[in-house]
């Protein structure tokens, strides 16, 4: 069989084929492999005129027709599925062939895959990939990770097909080992921080402030033109102006007949464990897996809201208080960004993953779920100090942390009065005010801590581990 494809796809769902068509679109010739024959079809059905896209049902087929050193890639649930696709390629490979993990798989299963396949001389990748499917056809931002020397293989393609900002792609190597999907986990945390903080705010100003869905579509469309320009602030403002078309009334908008519980697969979660494990704080991000999991407790939470019949007060909805909530808004997407890329940080250095953090917020800043405008002021701070442990020590990012900080607290005193719970925004505060405290009340905890169970104490004053008999009792 003549090897005249670049690269290979196994699970050509909607993802899988729009990269495919995406790849064939800058010149490649590809080929997909899917169980079901009704995809392969449909994947060669929307192929433009003149581009080399086959589908095919036969695995052997695919990997023959591939040019070496192969290039697959697979998109299939993360877990087992990864597994057994690896296990059903595995006899057909040869020495030096890559296989890349497109999927959110769990960073420490991919490191397990990468040391597997490299005693059997195979490449393997775990690459994050944002954007949905929409981006997958129109260039999506891509985080893989693994050997450096087999990347070179794929950066051609990988590059080509990358969503584009200032002229560079959205793709870059992101490191040793499982860095790709590390990078993608971390991402996808963030991503879970800035939606919870989206959601209070949504929150403050329906529920407390009474604004209809006609008017959070003007005012996140008009946020969405200036500091907060991001994916999710203008897909939130889509989302509020889409009607119900299960009913015939058109004042019936779908957002409000959406159960108010949140499923997760598990990105969030592994961010919040991972970050724990280092240790790094990134407890704003915690707080949205918290919000996400407190969701779900719905019969508990519509008991309480019986028993406890608290009511929401309201608030007039000013120009003011839009202002304060933009500039709030904009502060603590800051801090959920800062949060994760002090993780990343501490993360390249603690599992030798050599992570390039300017690359990283370069291929956030397009095609991904995170990229927003906020992007380009962390660019200038990596550009002073691309070792940078927290993006609150760069003077510019503080200065515009400062200039919001009021706004923040003014948000949260309204959350508060309102009663609206606004624990991820508030978290964002705390650990701001945390951070730029030089002196935390750790001491009272130490002097507990050596009350009780003898844990010793440093002191301020001088060198050395202290402990004292602070009972009455023991000191007799
Ligand atoms: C992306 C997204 C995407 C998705 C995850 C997390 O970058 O395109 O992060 O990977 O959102 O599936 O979704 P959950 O909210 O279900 O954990």
């Amino acid at each position: 069989m003549e090897a005249k494809f670049d690269f290979g796809m196994i699970g050509i769902g909607v993802m899988g084929s729009n990269l495919l068509l995406n790849m064939a679109d800058h010149g490649f010739a590809v080929i997909g492999f899917d169980l079901k024959q009704e995809r392969a079809d449909k994947l060669e059905a929307a192929a433009k005129k003149g581009t080399d896209v086959k589908g095919t049902t036969k695995i052997e087929e695919m990997v023959a027709s591939l040019k070496k050193p192969r290039k697959i890639m697979m998109l299939v649930p993360a877990g087992k599925p990864v597994d057994s696709v690896i296990e059903n390629l595995l006899p057909h490979l040869e020495k030096n062939d890559i296989v890349i993990d497109g999927g959110n798989s769990y960073y420490k299963d991919t490191l397990k895959r990468i040391t597997y396949l490299q005693d059997k001389g195979i490449h393997f990748f775990g690459m994050g990939v944002s954007g949905g499917e929409l981006g997958a056809r129109l260039g999506p931002s891509m985080m893989p990770g693994g050997d450096k020397e087999a990347y070179h293989y794929l950066q051609p393609i990988l590059e080509a097909i990358a969503a584009k900002t200032d002229g560079q792609s959205c793709v870059a190597y992101m490191g040793n080992n499982a860095a790709g999907h590390y990078v993608k986990m971390v991402h996808n945390g963030i991503e879970y921080a800035i939606m919870q903080m989206i959601s209070e705010v949504y929150d403050l100003l329906h529920r407390s402030g009474g604004l209809t869905n006609e008017a959070l579509h003007t005012i996140f469309t008009k946020w969405n033109e200036g500091q907060l320009h991001s994916f999710l602030i203008e897909i939130t403002a889509e989302v509020f102006k889409t009607q119900d078309n299960a009913t015939e009334d058109p004042s019936d908008f779908l957002v409000d007949k959406i159960l108010d519980q949140a499923g997760s697969k598990g990105t969030g979660k592994w961010t919040s464990q991972e970050a724990m494990d280092l240790p790094v704080p990134i407890p704003t991000i915690d707080m949205a897996v918290a919000m996400r999991e407190l969701s779900v407790y719905k019969q508990q939470r519509i008991q309480a809201a019986k028993l406890y019949q608290s009511s929401v007060s309201k608030i007039e909805i000013t120009q003011n208080v839009l202002n304060h909530l933009e500039n709030a808004l904009a502060f603590c997407f800051t801090i959920a960004y800062a949060q994760g890329l002090s993780m990343l940080a501490k993360a390249s250095e603690e599992l030798n993953m050599n992570i390039p953090m300017p690359d990283v917020i370069r291929v956030w800043k397009a095609g991904c779920i995170i990229r927003s405008a906020l992007l380009g002021n962390f660019t200038e701070a990596f550009k002073k100090d691309p070792k940078l442990p927290n993006l609150l020590l760069d003077p510019d990012i503080a200065q515009i942390l400062e200039n919001r900080s009021e706004s923040l607290r003014h948000v949260v005193q309204l959350g508060i009065s309102s009663k609206i719970p606004m624990a991820g925004m508030m978290s964002a505060l705390a650990y701001y005010d945390a951070y730029l405290s030089d002196r935390m009340p750790t001491n009272l905890i130490q002097a507990q801590r050596d009350y009780f169970g003898a844990h010793t104490y440093q002191r301020i004053d001088k060198e050395g581990v202290f402990h004292t008999e602070w009972h009455s009792d023991t000191k007799e």
